[in-house]
């Protein structure tokens, strides 16, 4: 076997998309309730991308950041712009992008003069595999064999989390919905930008999962200081992107940080053509509605539904990995989400009869695999 054995890959082989449905190698065509991990906003070979992709390599594919690319500059802008005059750094991934932060965070309290490191994040938190990505996402089993984590990671309960914020605190960091951990929307925001004001501590979102529309809404109240986007953010090329609010933008200096292919054209291009479908089309505002058509038939199973918008679980327990099998041998594919819960994250452009699709897979798979 030619791979490390990180992947417990479905027996599925998948060689071409279009929309929403996947077709594998043998030839059946699937509806795809995941958009590659909450990654194709607007569906597989939507036609804005492919052509903003395949004029930019035809351009120029890589030049570093040695350079200014036209292509890199617009996006930043356009994010800026939608997230309140921001300053963006381009990553590669989302993993990539919450080192970025911390690394901002860390900066910024020590140009203060008031070095801090403490980081407060919440119990089933997901921010990535890198080291000090995975220190902050509190799952023993990924943990396992990889330490030393890094120093000064608190982990709370989310009611307990604004509580222990205190003058070491350099950051919270928090999805405002959290994906891995079960699309469990975090109730307490209010809660932690307070108690970050009032002892100069940052407010980090990870919206890598949740951001971009996907919950109905491009921004949650109320506003963090740093969001770290990634996913949905390339439109299936890998970009990710650290938005540091204005009282940030002087934090790092040149050659403070910097990534290779960060912030790549073609990443660049298929990112601009996506974030500029999703505001011009609507697509916001589609997820919320989508998002009720979903979770309304969903329910009418009998199941608890968690998330927001486009970003849901069933609540199935232990019978998660048999529905997902039982959903894919309808032709639909999911996977799960935490331990008790299957996750429904499908392209913003999912229409309402491939919505029903969804739920009558879902339903069949449930009465099936899970509910006896
Ligand atoms: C909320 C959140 N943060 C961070 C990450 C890590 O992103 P990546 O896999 O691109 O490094 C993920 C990936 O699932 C995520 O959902």
């Amino acid at each position: 076997m030619s791979f490390l054995h990180t992947y417990a890959r479905y027996p599925l082989q998948i060689e071409t998309g279009e929309g929403c449905r996947l077709r594998a190698t043998d030839g059946r065509w699937y509806l795809d309730g995941i958009a590659g991990i909450a990654v194709m906003a607007l569906g597989h070979g939507h036609p804005a991308v492919k052509t903003a992709v395949h004029a930019q390599v035809d351009a120029l594919m890589h030049v570093s950041n040695l350079y200014s690319v036209g292509v890199q500059t617009e996006l930043a802008a356009l994010l800026s712009r939608t997230f309140g005059g921001g300053s963006v750094f381009f990553t590669n991934s989302g993993s990539e992008a919450n080192e970025t932060a911390i690394k901002l965070v860390r900066k910024y309290h020590s140009r203060r003069g008031d070095p801090r490191h403490e980081v407060v994040v919440l119990e089933h938190a997901f921010h990535g595999r890198t080291l000090m990505a995975l220190s902050m996402t509190p799952k023993p089993r990924y943990q396992e064999g990889m330490g030393p984590m890094a120093d000064g990671v608190v982990v709370c309960r989310a009611e307990d989390a604004a509580a222990a914020v205190g003058p070491r605190t350099a950051a919270v960091v928090v999805e405002p919905v959290q994906g891995e951990g079960g699309c469990r929307p975090v109730e307490v925001l209010p809660e932690l930008r307070a108690a970050c004001d009032a002892h100069g501590a940052l407010l980090v979102y990870d919206e890598i999962q949740c951001g971009l529309g996907r919950t109905g809404s491009l921004h949650h109240d109320p506003e963090p200081d740093i969001r770290t986007l990634a996913k949905a953010l390339g439109g299936g090329l890998p970009l990710g992107a650290v938005v540091a609010g204005p009282h940030l933008a002087d934090t790092f200096q040149p050659g403070d940080h910097g990534s290779t292919f960060g912030g790549n054209p073609v990443a660049c291009a298929a990112g601009l053509a996506t974030l500029r479908t999703i505001l011009d089309e609507g697509l916001v505002e589609r997820c919320k509605v989508a998002g009720a058509r979903l979770r309304a038939g969903l329910e009418s199973t009998g199941v608890e539904v968690r998330g927001v918008g486009l970003m849901l679980a069933a609540v199935v327990g232990e019978a998660a990995p048999a529905v997902v099998t039982a959903m894919r041998e309808r032709g639909v594919l999911v996977c799960p989400a935490g331990p008790d819960a299957i996750r429904f994250l499908p392209p913003y452009v999912i229409s309402d009869a491939e919505i029903d699709e969804l739920v009558t897979a879902f339903a069949g798979a449930w009465d099936e695999a899970g509910s006896s």
